[in-house]
């Protein structure tokens, strides 16, 4: 199983380097790939965040509010492209412009946004602070957050130290 996902993803990040965003869908802190239709993995480039994100993932997906996961795992220092060597499996579900524009600005778009942070309050005692397009998405029909990372901006110097290994 990891060698197969060492290899996507080396496939994924290699044909443009420094480009990530291009070939893996990307936000500040992940690098997202999908290995086939149901499962993923989430890259980050620290192992802090990958653990933080992953507890919370695991722990409200324990309650069927998030994306289901599998196993973490941390690629090789001299296998790993990029630095992204800390990763985890999740399961795919819906998410992107299609299903949410479907419902931005909307009286379910309120209710859903209500519902997805008093869900996740209530199963692992967290306040979900980046609702929006591309943290959220749908499976079977249930809103749920996709995105359990920090919500904080990077210092310089961590923007710097990272832009450096580019
Ligand atoms: N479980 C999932 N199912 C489907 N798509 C997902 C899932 N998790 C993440 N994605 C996709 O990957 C993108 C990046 O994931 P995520 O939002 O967790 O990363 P991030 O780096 O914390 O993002 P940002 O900091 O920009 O909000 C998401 O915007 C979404 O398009
Ligand atoms: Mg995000």
């Amino acid at each position: 199983m990891s060698a197969i996902i060492i290899g996507k993803f080396k496939n994924m990040i290699k044909k443009d380097r420094g480009e990530v965003t291009r070939n893996a869908l990307s936000g500040i802190s992940c690098a997202f790939v999908p290995i086939n239709k149901k499962w993923a993995v989430k890259m980050y480039w620290d192992e802090e965040t990958r653990d933080e994100t992953y507890e919370r993932q695991a722990g409200a997906a324990a309650h069927g509010v998030a994306p289901s996961v599998g196993a973490c795992f941390d690629l090789p220092e001299s296998d790993c492209p990029e630095d992204y060597r800390y990763g985890y499996i999740t399961e795919i579900v819906e998410c992107g412009s299609e299903v949410f524009n479907a419902i931005y600005g909307t009286e379910e778009y309120w209710a859903i946004w209500t519902e997805i942070t008093d869900d996740l309050e209530a199963a692992i005692n967290w306040k979900f602070e980046d609702f929006g397009f591309g943290n959220v998405g749908r499976k079977n029909g249930k809103w749920m957050c996709v995105d359990f990372g920090n919500f904080k901006m990077r210092t310089m110097d961590q923007q710097k130290e990272r832009y450096a290994k580019r």
